[in-house]
């Protein structure tokens, strides 16, 4: 093993990489028509941590070589994955200006002519394949689509310390912004040329809704609330992570059966669930000024999560609260006096703990390395986080 003072810092090792990531994302997401082309990139245009990219990024560098479809993994994976503009923009396709020359057919219609260039399509970097350094911008963009949505129904008017998308352009275009995204997304994905990373990708979005859909229902019943809670944890933050990093293990040739897709996925899955758990206790404790989006935002909408939980076995007073969905004035107070004065958010962060934990055990079947040894030092940045 490596030691805690020797694990290179993930967001340094690859942050090259990441940087790549980001920019290249803005071709991908470019429309001749301007008010898409703003929406579709305005939540790209904050800094964010990029956490999804890293991990599908670090555990491609982990696995790569490992699996036994690797050769083949490899030569498949220096193919064309740019999407030819005028085939990707169909808006281009049907929006002639007036010619100033008369161009032959052929010039005017060649859907080759034009490539979103993406320096990285080409060649492996970090030991990276390109198709899993598009597959790290496809979950981002998939990521980017449900905070447009999320930023709807929450009617959240920040994010990203910046002016939300629906406050800023209203909510219709803040929808078909993060449906354009989706489809530029799908498009994407099918140059991968897997359909089992396909299904799998495509699933993630399904578990984001039905995540959406399991929060937004009446509050179940106390014995089952600690399972809704996790299991929608897992649909709204950690399926992205988990599924994400297990596209990144096939496209890298591990095929069925080897343990490395299974490391993957468990990884991501431990991790989300320890990162929205964080999430929720920095609801509680943190503000607006280190978040870039308003605290205390999950009572007012509704939400009991993990300190709300913990709190209602040391006052069951908060129960009816919580069954009402902090609906009545003064609820929402009330309830976070209960929340303060139980231990709801310590023990919500020791089962972060436990989760950032699990996630770093199940990285035992990888060889040593620098990526493995960012990915533990990872699982401990996940529940040090302050924002
Ligand atoms: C942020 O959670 C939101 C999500 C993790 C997912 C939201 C999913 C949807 C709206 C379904 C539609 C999905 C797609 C792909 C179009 P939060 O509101 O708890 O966190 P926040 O404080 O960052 O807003
Ligand atoms: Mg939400
Ligand atoms: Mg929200």
């Amino acid at each position: 093993g490596i030691s805690t003072s020797t694990r290179p810092d993930p967001f340094i090792l690859l942050a090259d990489h990441l940087a790549q990531v980001r920019g290249a994302l803005f071709d991908l997401l470019g429309s001749s028509s301007p008010t898409l082309d703003e929406i579709a990139k305005y939540y790209f245009l904050q800094p964010s941590k990029q956490l999804r990219p890293l991990i599908i990024l670090l555990l491609a560098q982990a696995t790569n070589g490992l699996g036994k479809n690797w050769e083949k993994r490899r030569l498949e994976g220096v193919q064309d994955l740019d999407l030819p503009l005028s085939r990707a923009d169909v808006l281009n396709d049907f929006n002639p200006s007036i010619p100033t020359k008369t161009a032959s057919f052929s010039e005017k219609w060649d859907i080759h002519s034009t490539t979103a260039a993406n320096p990285t399509s080409q060649k492996e970097w970090n030991g990276i394949l390109p198709t899993q350094t598009r597959l790290a911008q496809i979950v981002e963009m998939i990521h980017a689509a449900s905070l447009l949505h999320d930023d709807v129904i929450d009617e959240s008017p920040l994010r990203r310390g910046a002016v939300s998308a629906p406050q800023a352009y209203g909510s219709k275009l803040a929808v078909l912004g993060g449906n354009f995204i989706l489809g530029r997304a799908s498009a994407a994905l099918a140059r991968l040329g897997d359909p089992e990373v396909v299904e799998l990708i495509a699933s993630i979005i399904s578990n984001l809704v039905e995540g959406e859909i399991l929060q937004m229902k009446e509050a179940p019943a106390p014995a089952n609330a600690w399972r809704v809670y996790l299991q929608k944890t897992y649909m709204k933050t950690a399926s992205l992570m988990a599924k994400g990093a297990r596209g990144a293990v096939v496209l890298g040739g591990c095929t069925e059966g080897e343990i490395y897709r299974e490391v993957a996925y468990a990884y991501g899955r431990n991790l989300g669930i320890a990162f929205q758990l964080v999430d929720d206790i920095l609801d509680y404790e943190a503000g607006e000024a280190t978040l870039g989006k308003p605290g205390g935002a999950d009572l007012q909408l509704g939400l009991a999560t993990g300190p709300a939980l913990f709190a209602w076995e040391e006052h069951p007073e908060i129960g009816p609260l919580i069954e009402r969905k902090f609906n009545q004035p003064g609820d929402v107070e009330l309830a976070r006096d209960y929340v303060r004065k139980s231990s709801g958010v310590e023990r919500t962060r020791d089962l972060a703990l436990a989760y950032a934990e699990q996630a770093r055990d199940v990285l035992v079947p990888l060889p040593d390395s620098d990526a493995k040894g960012a990915l533990e030092a990872l699982t401990g940045r996940v529940v040090k986080r302050k924002s």
